[in-house]
């Protein structure tokens, strides 16, 4: 007899528990968006369709600052346009009083052209090229020096204008809660950061005078930001302990969570997601416990991102075909066909002598929407909620979802709760806000149109659907593959 292979046990550590009992619950039919109709809004725009709420930006915005202006004396926050840099957005954001946070060239001109000034950008990234960086510095941007070598490049830059320069210092932490950020900034703990701001004191015109710590990304633990302010303040009193002059602000960069539900994740985002009050006690409380006293306070600034966009987005999409999925552990969706061996000159083989091919072992419906991972890269690690958007005609039922790219990879919910489906039927899709435009990719498909939807129902298109000369526009054919493509024999 064969033995099955010894596999050893192992535990997986998930912060907020695995198995959840309420996971088919029902999900409610989603059939407007702020008073708009989803059919609407799909006769008018086409599916799929990212649909943006005025309303819940400005009220995560307004709710953030309230949550931080009334616990801290002087409170910025920054707009982090890689979370996404539509301009429609980014420029709500400048109205609701939030500079800007970039992290490359192209971010930095974008914010330039939505009319933020150089010194109302905070300029992060490993890499910032040297036509940019110089641009930053002329133009008065905050820049966090992220490595040496940037250092170098600045302290270059700064002799040559014969000038001193403010900069920032970007640190990683570990706080305990999940794997450190090393990528980015100096090391606190081994010393590296405060060696570095010494160096400058003694051998360039850089004036250290802000600390930037952004420790990681949609943090549940909230105890996150009260250790990893506790080491940025730490370092800022040895800095200026240092003799290398006043830290005049604090930033503690992004990484509040968003009512999205990571895979695995146990308690339902309503339960696990820390209000911002509480990342405001987090912060502010911990600066003011520890910050010397008698000294003035220093500005703090916030680059929070998904938080703040992720539940205004929603991504409408539609049914395009209805499937049933083998769920039998050893049948692959081949086998299942039935005992015809597949090759590819027998596909037919595969269905048998034209039947349709027989249900084998337990099935699950399994649905294919018009869009894919290409516009929904978050999907790799967050669960979006997918509603129905007309009255379900039956009850819910674990369904697999699938995206329409011709990839197998392309899935986007293993286990949704919905109820039967049919090709035409459309569903919604949330919280989608952040990352998934910015990250998306043109692949296989166009990607679809973006709509804002303002307080007063009025629509707004702030993003069209992409055309074959939007991607092909950037290519050149060589002459000699010009030719007549007709006169080929094939
Ligand atoms: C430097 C910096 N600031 C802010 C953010 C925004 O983070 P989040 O969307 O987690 O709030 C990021 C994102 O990774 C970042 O790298």
């Amino acid at each position: 007899m064969n033995k099955e292979p010894y596999t050893p046990p192992s535990i997986r550590r998930v912060s907020q528990g695995s198995a959840n009992p309420q996971r088919l619950g029902r999900v409610p039919v989603m059939d407007s968006i702020d008073g708009v109709f989803v059919s609407d809004l799909i006769r008018q725009h086409g599916s799929p369709l990212f649909v943006f709420s005025e309303s819940n930006l400005r009220d995560k915005i307004r709710e953030a600052r309230e949550a931080f202006e009334s616990v801290y004396p002087e409170v910025q926050f920054a707009w982090s346009y890689k979370t996404n840099y539509l301009n429609a957005i980014c420029r709500l954001f400048h109205q609701e009083g939030s500079i800007a946070e970039v992290v490359s060239g192209f971010e930095y001109e974008k914010a330039r052209s939505n009319g933020m000034p150089g010194d109302k950008i905070i300029f992060n990234g490993p890499w910032k090229d040297p036509k940019s960086l110089r641009r930053a510095v002329e133009e008065g941007a905050m820049i966090q020096i992220d490595n040496r070598d940037e250092m170098l490049a600045l302290a270059r830059i700064a002799d040559e204008r014969k000038a001193d320069l403010q900069v920032g210092v970007r640190i990683h932490v570990d706080t305990g809660t999940h794997a450190v950020w090393s990528k980015f900034g100096f090391s606190v703990e081994d010393g590296e950061a405060l060696r570095v701001i010494r160096w400058m004191r003694d051998h360039t015109r850089l004036k250290v005078r802000g600390i930037h710590c952004h420790a990681g990304t949609f943090l549940l633990d909230a105890n996150a930001y009260v250790i990893a302010t506790e080491k940025v303040v730490e370092l800022a009193v040895s800095s200026e302990e240092s003799g290398a002059g006043v830290i005049e602000y604090l930033n503690l960069g992004g990484g509040f969570a968003s009512h999205a539900r990571l895979h695995g994740q146990y308690l339902p985002p309503e339960q696990a997601t820390p209000s911002f009050d509480s990342y405001a006690e987090a912060i502010c409380g911990t600066i003011k416990r520890r910050w010397p006293s008698g000294h003035k306070l220093p500005k703090l600034f916030l680059e929070t991102g998904r938080a703040m966009v992720d539940e205004a987005g929603y991504l409408i999409s539609s049914v395009v075909a209805v499937k049933q999925r083998s769920m039998d552990p050893g049948a692959s969706s081949l086998a299942a066909y039935g005992k015809g061996a597949v090759t590819p000159g027998n596909v037919l083989g595969a269905y048998g002598k034209g039947a349709v091919p027989a249900a084998v072992g337990t099935q699950r419906n399994a649905v294919v929407l018009d869009a894919g991972i290409n516009i929904l890269y978050t999907s790799a690690w967050y669960q979006p909620t997918i509603h129905p958007a007309s009255t379900p005609a039956s009850a819910a039922q674990p369904t697999t979802v699938y995206g329409c790219l011709c990839m197998n990879i392309d899935v986007i919910r293993e286990e949704a709760s919905l109820p039967d489906l049919k090709a035409g039927d459309p569903v919604v899709l949330h919280p989608v806000g952040a990352y998934n435009l910015t990250q998306s990719m043109q692949f296989i498909t166009y990607r679809p149109a973006v709509v804002m939807i303002d307080p007063d129902c009025g629509v707004h298109l702030i993003r069209r659907r992409e055309v074959l000369e939007d991607v092909q526009g950037p290519e050149e054919i060589p002459d000699h593959l010009m030719e007549k493509i007709l006169s080929t024999k094939f």
